[in-house]
């Protein structure tokens, strides 16, 4: 029916069928245009309801009250259900904003990675791979045989001293008070292990854990990570250790590198030295750890004949290496566990 359409002989009929008409249009709105299009023709200027407006003039007069109360009451009702569905269009159409899209790049999940020390261990062991080393581990609960007597330290020997060491209650069972146990305090045990059960030629590194009670400052912890070395075989001279110490620096922290050896003691090595390596963020020295020519004693504790063979250790900190590489102030930061801290490396 348009909304030119001659008026029919009964207005209220012409409300009714203009109402089922609007009813009907108004459900298959599916869109704003659509929408717009239904105003236009149901509520606009020249719409229908308007058009039964001009109808009034032209109804009987006893008719008249119940056709402009029918018109009024049809432009309300249209009015209102033209709202409701403008409404429910628009909530659809933020619906559809925050719906997903499926193009839109994600956002990464948060990955973890390996500690610094942990990949400072690999990397270490990586490199002394590539120069013909085996890795080798030993276990962090330790008797005194393996910690002190086989690396040459007697019993009256101040590194001993219950203070100066985490001594388990327990002695093992079966054994007396003599065979207490220990946290590590070095992995030097660990080449005590690997020559008892391997002969020469020996080229191992053995990355581990050590334990000291020591106080806490910038670079000392109870707790702390080693790097030990160990080679034996005939004919081994303190000149493969400064060449292969001197490499291994290069190599880690740069052809530039400023380092130095100096001459030190361990009852366990002869000659022995310390090496230092420039720290420059820091504008001093940083002492990596010990090393030395095996001294024979350890050599015959373990079975190995000092008079055939030679062989030269080292035992460097794993946190201070990583502190020169990657320029870390404090030590703390390595067991602080501070993911902002953590995440940069
Ligand atoms: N074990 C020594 C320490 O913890 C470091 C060390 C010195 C290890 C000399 C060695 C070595 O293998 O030859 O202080």
């Amino acid at each position: 029916m348009s909304q030119d359409s001659a008026p029919t002989a009964d207005p209220l009929q012409e409300i009714e069928a203009t109402t089922a008409d609007a009813d009907a249009g108004l459900a298959a709105v599916t869109n704003a245009d659509e929408l717009e299009a239904f105003r236009i023709q149901f509520l606009g200027t020249k719409g229908r309801v308007k058009g039964l407006m001009k109808l009034l003039g032209k109804v009987p007069g006893d008719q008249k009250k119940a056709v402009g109360q029918g018109v009024n009451a049809l432009q309300k009702r249209l009015q209102s259900a033209f709202e409701e569905k403008k409404q429910a269009l628009t909530a659809g159409a933020t619906e559809a904003a925050d719906a997903i899209d499926v193009t839109e790049p994600g956002v990464a999940p948060p990955v973890g990675n390996l500690h610094l020390l942990l990949r400072t261990a690999d990397e270490l062991t990586d490199l002394f791979g590539r120069m013909g080393f085996d890795v080798a581990s030993g276990p962090e609960v330790e008797d005194e045989f393996h910690n002190f007597v086989a690396l040459n330290i007697p019993e009256q020997h101040p590194a001993r001293d219950p203070l100066d060491n985490f001594y388990l209650a327990d002695p093992p069972e079966g054994r007396d008070e003599k065979h207490l146990r220990l946290l590590r305090t070095q992995t030097s045990t660990v080449q005590i292990r690997v020559m008892q059960t391997q002969p020469p030629p020996i080229r191992v590194v053995i990355p581990g854990r050590v334990y000291r009670p020591d106080t806490h400052d910038d670079t000392h912890l109870s707790m702390f990570h080693q790097l030990e070395a160990l080679v034996v075989d005939e004919n081994v001279t303190m000149v493969d250790l400064k060449s292969t110490i001197t490499q291994f620096v290069h190599a880690y922290f740069g052809p530039e590198t400023k380092m130095r050896f100096r001459a030190s003691f361990f009852p366990f090595t002869e000659p022995s030295a310390e090496v230092d390596v420039f720290f420059e963020d820091k504008q001093q020295w940083i002492e990596l750890g010990g090393c030395g020519m095996v001294h024979p004693n350890v050599l015959t504790a373990c079975g190995i004949d000092p008079t055939k063979y030679s062989g030269w250790a080292f035992g460097f900190g794993i946190e201070r290496i990583a502190m020169r590489k990657y320029g870390i102030p404090n030590i703390r930061l390595f067991i602080e566990n501070d993911v902002r801290f953590l995440r940069q490396f």
